[in-house]
């Protein structure tokens, strides 16, 4: 038998390990131990672990590799973030967005990602930033998934021109309808504009992704609006509910009555971890909020929640470097997720989850799964975790397609050049 890629002797995120996985035209063919097979390219992993691609399923690639530009977010507030986003839009051309969201596309697949959502803008009548990802999304495909979202940053009815613009972008092919019912001018306006924004979605076909209830207000009651539109329009599993904040401070007998409701509508949950627990909690003095929904009681309930890292280096977040590990690790740490198999759980968060997150049919290790890839220089989940674990390699459609030394012990006692690295690639 001959085939394209073999790796060797692999530890799976399940937990199997010495399992060899054969891949051909793009797809894997088979996982077992002990597979004999001429290859092209053949990758000994030395058991470590070897997962799936992480995905993002919430990004801001319009504003991202931004930061400084016009000026520094000086309180480090929403709200000051929104305004400095303002400002910026109307100086940035679409060469300036396509440059930068190509640099972040690098970083990105360097870092282990094969999928991103992100939101693109469309609160700009020239919907330069539209545009501009439109043309990212068919330059990056050969190598990464990148799904846009039309989001209404200044509100699709606080805007006056934001119901045209979306309509425009969806026209133009972006390939989810947003929305910031938190951000519309009042409660009313907010539940408004969930109920219009689902049914232009279920009249188009197609799936929803609304920032929703990011605020620290225990009384912010969009998610129930979204939750109920989207059992009332039967677009159960094609909506997802993004931040979703105000969850942390809602009364405990309210959210006993909600949770039951979003499962009914299965409706799908991105946190964000790095972001809200850097941005909410802003008006409390102390005890301060951690401004992260509520996870452990969301999976409890069966909901199929997905870690989104949100902004690298832009209005919002000053700080971030595309690493999904990060994003669980923060995710864990404020949710106090700290069981063996919770913290594999939030592994799953930043791969398996988000994929399903965002339709991605052929993604998984399985047979007739596209071959999509990471080695990582860890052995199992929770250990990536904990080390932000090196890249070692990333495969995509069965091809090495980017590679990272691995990481060398300062002191090694047992005398071994690379005792942390037996991983290698045999061309
Ligand atoms: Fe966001």
């Amino acid at each position: 038998m001959t085939v394209d890629l073999l790796l060797k002797n692999a530890t799976l995120p399940d937990g199997r390990t010495g399992m060899d996985i054969a891949c051909n035209d793009g797809k894997i063919t088979a996982i077992e131990s002990g597979i004999t097979a001429e290859a092209g390219t053949t990758i000994d992993a030395a058991g470590q672990l070897v997962s799936p691609p992480f995905v993002d399923p919430h990004f801001h690639m319009d504003a991202t590799l931004s930061l400084g530009n016009p000026r520094l977010n000086v309180s480090g507030t929403l709200l000051e973030g929104i305004a400095l986003w303002g400002e910026l839009k109307p100086r940035q051309s679409i060469d300036d967005i396509v440059t930068r969201a190509l640099r972040y596309c690098d970083l990105a697949v360097s870092m282990g990602i094969g999928a991103i959502r992100s939101h693109v803008d469309i609160c700009d009548d020239a919907l330069t930033g539209v545009t501009a990802l439109l043309d990212v999304q068919k330059q990056v495909a050969s190598y990464l998934d990148l799904q846009l979202v039309a989001f209404p940053q200044d509100g699709i009815f606080r805007d006056p021109t934001a119901q045209d613009n979306l309509i425009r972008a969806l026209d133009m092919g972006v390939d989810v309808v947003g929305g910031i019912p938190h951000f519309e001018r009042t409660m009313a306006d907010g539940a408004a504009s969930v109920t219009y924004l689902c049914e232009l979605a279920a009249e188009r076909g197609l799936p929803v992704d609304m920032h929703c209830d990011e605020s620290d207000d225990p009384l912010s009651r969009h998610v129930e609006t979204l939750a109920y539109e989207t059992s009332r329009l039967g677009l159960q599993g094609r909506v997802a509910g993004s931040h979703l904040t105000s969850m942390h401070s809602m009364d405990n007998y309210y959210v006993s009555k909600l949770i039951p409701l979003m499962a009914e509508a299965d409706l799908q949950v991105i946190p964000n971890p790095l972001i809200n627990i850097m941005l909410q909690g802003r008006h409390d003095t102390y005890p301060k909020r951690r401004g992260q929904t509520r996870v452990p009681e969301l999976k409890a309930a069966g909901l199929n929640i997905g870690f989104g890292s949100d902004c690298v280096m832009d209005p919002w977040y000053s700080l971030g470097t595309a690493d999904m590990l990060d994003v669980a690790s923060m995710g864990l740490h404020v949710a106090q997720m700290g069981s063996r198999a919770d913290m594999t759980w939030c592994f799953e968060a930043v791969t398996e989850n988000s994929a399903k997150i965002m339709g991605l049919d052929d993604y998984g290790l399985r047979p007739g799964c596209r071959a999509d890839m990471v080695l990582l220089q860890a052995d199992n989940p929770i250990e990536a975790i904990r080390l932000r674990a090196t890249r070692l390699a990333v495969i995509r459609a069965g091809r090495v397609i980017a590679q990272t030394p691995p990481k060398i012990a300062r002191l090694d006692l047992s005398g071994r050049p690379n005792a942390l690295n037996p991983a290698k690639i045999i061309s």
